[in-house]
């Protein structure tokens, strides 16, 4: 998809409705900022130049539209988002194509709806405006899109404006639209605030373009697409839509789900083929799992790398920095944090890797702990290949277990352990013969004794 034109994403708004400290457009869906979402669409269509309106303050939002190569446009007063678009014509001013306006609080747009826009807007009717637009049975609070009996696009009416008759029109405006870059500037200066607002909107550039004789035109999508969020209740819907688009593509590309709909993905969770995940698995962000990985129930990744033909869960947990290599198995309450468990090693029970590398074949025992935090420092635990560490282990790091040395049960290891060799460091058993039928004997006998009296 190629697309000569410049994109400007409105995101200054205050977000009030979301009642937060933190911007609206900041808020997370599947792990990203709904403005990343809209800024990585945009990549997607290839927009030449990207950039973002943001109000006062809004320095992390600022750094995410650097991180996407947007350039980031003030607008000091909400005065409506005709003002916000044209707060980003200085940005434009040596950029003569179309301008894309999007809205950064509109994250479910495809890029493939707004290529049919631009697409449009190439063709021989040559509309100034081409506006994205949805059918809702209950259009509340949108813009409604006033065609003629032609079906050409006249005007777009706020709800707060429109006659009753107007009020009856389902199909809604996006506010995504695709305005000519030879008049795009010139019209938006040309708007007024004479409405029920008092705000500037940028949906009146549809009546002044028709004044002046160009046709204006509509592209729709799907209602879901164009989901606006104001409130954390839309943004819960948004996220669930988001979740279901993600568990498609996932199905698509091969992996098997018992029961999607118990799987959340983040926006940038890799999955090889024949992925096998079982119910209820979360993945956080940064997650990348090779082919052939079996992901049992109840498991939570982040930040980690998993290669082919692991076999994970149910219940383990893979924190940042967790690198599982091919054919290991990781199982049931276990975490791993920042460490490395190489090729066809087995912690499978009970047990906390942190800091660590576990070598290639190597077998951790049940309840094994890494020791890897002395209240101030992190220290690093290094167990070699083919090492065995039997269960209930404590590993006081920072410290060494060679390749193919045996640690016993119950040991708590506080010094390296050669390659090959036996550390135990548990106290000697102590066995008395009959002690245990002698010891019963004589409780029973004083039971009796003081039952009589
Ligand atoms: C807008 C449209 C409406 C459409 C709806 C779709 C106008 C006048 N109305 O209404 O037709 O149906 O979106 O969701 O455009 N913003 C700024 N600065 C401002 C005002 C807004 O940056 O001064 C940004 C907001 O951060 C937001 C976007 O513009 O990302 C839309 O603003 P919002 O106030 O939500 O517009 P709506 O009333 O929903
Ligand atoms: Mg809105």
């Amino acid at each position: 998809m190629s697309a000569p034109c410049a994109a400007v994403v409105l995101a200054a708004g205050l977000g009030t409705r979301m009642k937060s400290d933190l911007p609206k457009v900041m808020h997370k869906v599947c792990n990203v900022p709904m403005l990343g979402h809209v800024l990585a669409m945009l990549d997607d269509l290839g927009v030449v130049r990207r950039v973002v309106v943001l109000g006062p303050g809004m320095d992390a939002a600022a750094k995410l539209a650097e991180a996407y190569d947007a350039t980031v446009a003030e607008q000091t007063e909400r005065l409506g988002t005709a003002h916000a678009a044209l707060a980003a014509k200085d940005a434009l001013a040596d950029f003569a194509g179309d301008v894309l306006v999007a809205f950064g609080d509109t994250p479910l747009v495809r890029a493939e709806t707004v290529a049919r826009a631009i697409e449009l807007r190439r063709s021989a009717l040559d509309p100034a405006v081409v506006v994205l637009g949805f059918e809702e049975d209950e259009p509340g609070a949108y813009g409604r899109l006033i065609l003629d009996d032609a079906g050409n696009l006249v005007r777009i009416v706020e709800a707060k404006d429109a006659t009753p008759e107007e009020l009856d029109v389902t199909l809604c405006n996006s506010g995504v639209m695709l305005i000519d870059g030879a008049v795009a500037w010139r019209l938006l200066s040309a708007i007024g605030n004479d409405n029920a607002k008092g705000e500037y909107y940028l949906t009146d550039v549809v009546a002044l373009a028709r004044a002046e004789g160009r046709a204006c035109a509509v592209v729709e999508g799907g209602a879901e697409e164009f989901l606006g969020v104001n409130s954390r209740a839309d943004l819960a819907l948004v996220e669930a839509i988001a979740q279901d688009r993600l568990r498609a593509e996932a199905l698509a590309r091969g992996v098997t789900m018992t029961d999607p709909h118990t799987v959340y993905f983040s926006a940038d969770t890799q999955l090889g083929r024949d992925v096998t995940i079982e119910p209820f698995v979360t993945f956080g962000p940064g997650v990348v799992i090779g082919d052939n990985v079996t992901i049992k129930g109840f498991c939570h990744f982040e930040d980690a790398r998993v290669a082919a033909g692991a076999i994970l869960g149910p219940y383990a947990r893979l924190r940042p920095g967790a690198d599982v290599a091919e054919d290991a198995h990781i199982g049931n309450f276990v975490e791993i944090k920042k460490a490395t468990v190489e090729r066809g090693a087995k912690v499978n029970h009970l047990t906390y890797i942190g800091d660590a590398r576990v070598g290639a074949g190597a077998n951790v025992g049940a309840g094994t702990i890494t020791c890897n935090y002395d209240g101030f420092n992190k220290s690093h635990t290094d167990i070699g290949a083919g090492a065995f560490i039997g269960s209930n282990t404590s590993l006081v790091a920072p410290v060494k277990v060679g390749d193919g040395a045996t640690v016993g049960a119950g040991s708590v290891v506080t010094h390296d352990v050669p390659a090959d060799a036996l550390a135990v460091t548990r106290a000697q058993q102590k066995t008395l013969n009959g002690w245990a039928a002698r010891f019963r004997e004589k409780m029973r006998a004083l039971k009796a004794k003081k039952e009589g009296c």
